[in-house]
């Protein structure tokens, strides 16, 4: 039997929401899945990164296919697969790309084994395999989410702002790997930043949940994650500055960058010139970077 799922491109953190919040966006990554029970396996991609995606035991969404079986006890039933995948989401760019192929695996098994679980559930699986629940809850969910993560336990709650926006990304042409935007980071933070990112990230939930465009001006601050990852993304607080100055509410690094996403009203109709401001800007440090237009 075969499955064709189709997963959203996610951004995560959204400034001040570190691991914690993160939004759906208007780009996707399709794929389509055959279990078959004799071993083997058939793995083709087309798109963006497609030359990058490992064809054989190594490939993520593959591995995530396996744990799905695992816990549903249907390993021994299916031991190959055909996979095939076309590609609109940048690879290692922070829009959540691993997160796609991971939600892609476990939702199109899940689907073939009859659906045993639940998207809690998957939630559940797919914060284990990619170890921060930020870009997978998105995935699953749709929409904006809040995630907590309690012993161990993933919680996500989505919903859609009542405040329309449009998100400018700047896609800078190099690679950063999460790992090595977490490595930047401090083990321990001041109080003084804890209390400064839960009050601007529960002001954003807030602003959004009620439609209030004068308490999102500042919510996007954040002083967890971005300065400590700024060295990594030259120009990154210019280009946050120009978005701003353009008309945007704020901008953000997206997840682990090297994306950087800015938050337009939609009101405005000023994304043409916030993606022109946020490149010239990039462009003053040397960076190259292309605009995607999304919502
Ligand atoms: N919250 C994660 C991080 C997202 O910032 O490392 C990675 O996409």
């Amino acid at each position: 039997r075969s499955v064709r799922v189709r997963v959203p491109a996610t951004s995560a953190n959204l400034g001040p929401g570190f691991d914690a919040l993160g939004v759906a966006c208007t780009l996707y990554n399709e794929m389509t899945l055959t279990l078959t029970h004799e071993k083997g396996l058939h793995i083709s991609a087309r798109g963006e990164g497609a030359a990058y995606i490992p064809g054989d035991e190594r490939n993520i969404v593959w591995k995530s296919i396996q744990y799905l079986l695992q816990r549903a006890d249907r390993a021994e039933e299916f031991q190959g697969a055909k996979i095939r995948m076309n590609n609109r989401i940048p690879l290692s760019r922070g829009l959540g790309s691993s997160a796609t192929a991971i939600v892609a695996g476990l939702t199109a098994a899940n689907a073939i084994v009859g659906s045993p679980f639940s998207r809690d559930d998957l939630l559940q699986l797919a914060t284990d395999i990619e170890g921060h629940p930020d870009n997978v809850a998105p995935a699953i969910f749709g929409g904006f989410t809040v995630n907590t993560v309690t012993n161990g336990h993933v919680e996500c709650f989505s919903f859609l702002p009542r405040i329309f926006m449009r998100f400018v990304v700047m896609v800078p042409d190099f690679y950063l790997s999460t790992k090595s935007a977490r490595e930047v980071l401090p083990s321990e933070v001041p109080m003084k930043d804890a209390v400064f990112n839960v009050s601007h990230a529960a002001m954003m939930v807030a602003a959004l949940a009620r439609g209030s465009e004068k308490h999102l001006g500042n919510a996007f601050e954040d002083a967890l994650h971005q300065n400590y990852r700024a060295s990594l993304i030259p120009g990154m607080f210019d280009v946050f500055a120009a978005a701003k100055k353009a008309g945007a509410y704020g901008a953000v690094l997206s997840g682990a960058g090297p994306c950087l996403i800015a938050f337009a009203p939609e009101h405005r109709k000023c994304t043409e010139e916030v993606a022109a401001a946020m490149q010239e800007a990039f462009l003053a440090h040397d960076v190259k970077a292309r605009p995607l237009h999304l919502r």
